[in-house]
């Protein structure tokens, strides 16, 4: 009889492409997956934790199992990443959830094969979270599910404890892996077809720097743009800190590197920006897109802002405001700021009420729609080039995305996902666009 798994992967890149890996692990046990979890003899939590509302959502779907497991008694349900590897999570977890079977960590996840082993052997529940990262294990198996992009770590980890952030506590310090290591991932992912490879990390512009031997973001930009074929580079996330004038250069260096930057600024407050512990100031950040827009003229900067960070006036929060309206982000993910315990900013005194932070927010993002508006409305009439990615059953259209990540949606008579085409924008629809495929 076949067996399926089902995993809940929630958070970041970085997760998405981490599941793939426990989806690889489970495959290579003769699992297969399934899109219907009820029909899973093994499910599998990915959790993050950068927000409570994040970690609540998961705690909920958890609990949810707990009926099945009483009566389906050979389910396996495993919970790993982010949240899990939190001071004292494991056990408060194992508490909360006594029926979960393996809990594991980041920092363990290429091992998770082992503690599903060791599962099927026992009755009582594998619990095993490091407190420390190791080093990196290279060779685990991947089952990819996001092509005809490919997802491919090049560090973990980061060291830059911006206050408010959870994520230097739960992935350890920055560990790079070997330039060799990456440079033959993604050749043999492009010969296998992958058309788009993006290159994953909390902090890409920092590469190589715990390599000590001068290798650097430029040198693995350099180093994959080399591989021969028609494929997209794409990179995430740069820190402004870090975006030097050899970033734009590197990345402006060859037509595989797509134009499109994401460049969290988190807020536009100077004082807000010191007490974030970014390491730069509003006129940094504005140089750095100055610069890079100078240098790169046709290019695209998306960004990440937060608001209610402790203490935030009306003054710091019209500072944000003020420097998106004049960014021209072609896109912006924004957060209200959730307090993540044993972090600095957790301590600090001037908390922001909860009905205060949503109204900023809810200000922030209509200012960021219009301008995205605007864009949209410019790009009816241009033909743009495409990387077709799925199919959309609902709208039955065929959708990809232009080299800046705009989302086109288009007819096609054949399937041509993993194809690079040549589409019209004729309309603009909220955050897509719709064109007709001309046919080459
Ligand atoms: N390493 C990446 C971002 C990782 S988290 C970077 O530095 O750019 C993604 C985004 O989540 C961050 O950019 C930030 O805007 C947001 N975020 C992180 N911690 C948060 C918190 N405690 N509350 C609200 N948003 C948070
Ligand atoms: Fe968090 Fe800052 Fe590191 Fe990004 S750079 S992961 S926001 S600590
Ligand atoms: Fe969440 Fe961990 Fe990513 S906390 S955002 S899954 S690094």
């Amino acid at each position: 009889m076949e067996k399926y798994y089902f995993i809940n992967t929630y958070g970041c890149q970085m997760n998405v492409h981490e599941s793939e890996k426990i989806a690889g692990i489970l495959s290579e046990r003769g699992y297969k997956e399934t899109k219907d979890d009820s029909k899973a003899s093994v499910i599998v939590f990915n959790t993050c934790c950068i927000r409570e509302n994040a970690e609540d959502k998961i705690y909920g779907n958890i609990g949810i199992l707990k009926k099945r497991k009483k009566t389906d008694k050979d389910l396996i349900i495993a919970v790993g990443g982010c949240m899990t590897q939190q001071n004292n999570m494991a056990e408060k977890l194992k508490k909360t959830f006594p029926f979960v079977d393996i809990i594991f960590g980041t920092h363990n996840l290429e091992e998770f094969g082992k503690l599903f082993d060791k599962k099927l052997t026992q009755k009582k529940s594998v619990i095993e979270v490091l407190e420390k990262e190791k080093e990196i294990i290279e060779g685990t198996p991947k089952k990819r599910t996001s092509f005809p992009n490919a997802w491919v770590n090049i560090m973990y980890g980061c060291n830059n404890f911006c206050t408010y952030c959870i994520v230097p506590f739960v992935r350890g310090r920055e560990r790079s892996r070997k330039l060799d290591e990456i440079v033959r991932e993604c050749e043999s992912l492009i010969k296998d077809g992958y058309k788009e490879i993006t290159l994953l990390g909390q902090n890409v512009n920092s590469y190589g720097k715990d390599l000590s031997n001068g290798t650097s973001f430029a040198t693995l930009l350099n180093a994959v743009s080399k591989i021969d074929g028609k494929f997209r580079i794409r990179f995430m996330t740069n820190h402004p800190k870090d975006f030097t004038d050899e970033m734009i250069h590197a990345i402006n260096s060859d037509d595989k590197i797509c134009k499109c930057v994401h460049l969290p600024v988190q807020a536009g407050s100077d004082r807000i920006l010191k007490l974030m512990n970014r390491h730069y100031d509003r006129a940094y950040y504005e140089d750095r897109l100055n610069t890079l827009r100078k240098i790169i003229p046709n290019s695209a900067v998306t960004t990440d802002i937060m608001v209610g960070f402790p203490t935030e006036t009306e003054e710091d929060f019209l500072d944000t405001l003020n420097l998106v309206k004049n960014s021209n982000f072609g896109g912006a993910f924004t957060f209200v700021y959730s307090r993540r315990t044993g972090t600095v900013a957790d301590k600090m005194e001037g908390q922001i009420p909860e009905d205060v932070a949503t109204k900023r927010i809810m200000e922030l993002i209509a200012v960021q729609n219009e301008i995205n508006r605007n864009q949209s409305l410019n790009y009816i009439g241009k033909t743009v080039e495409i990387l077709c990615e799925d199919y959309d059953d609902k709208k039955q259209l065929y959708l990809g995305r232009d080299e800046f990540n705009k989302m086109v949606y288009f007819f096609s008579e054949t399937n041509v996902i993993g194809e690079f085409l040549d589409v019209k924008i004729v309309k603009a629809g909220g955050m897509s666009l719709y064109g007709e495929l001309i046919k080459g």
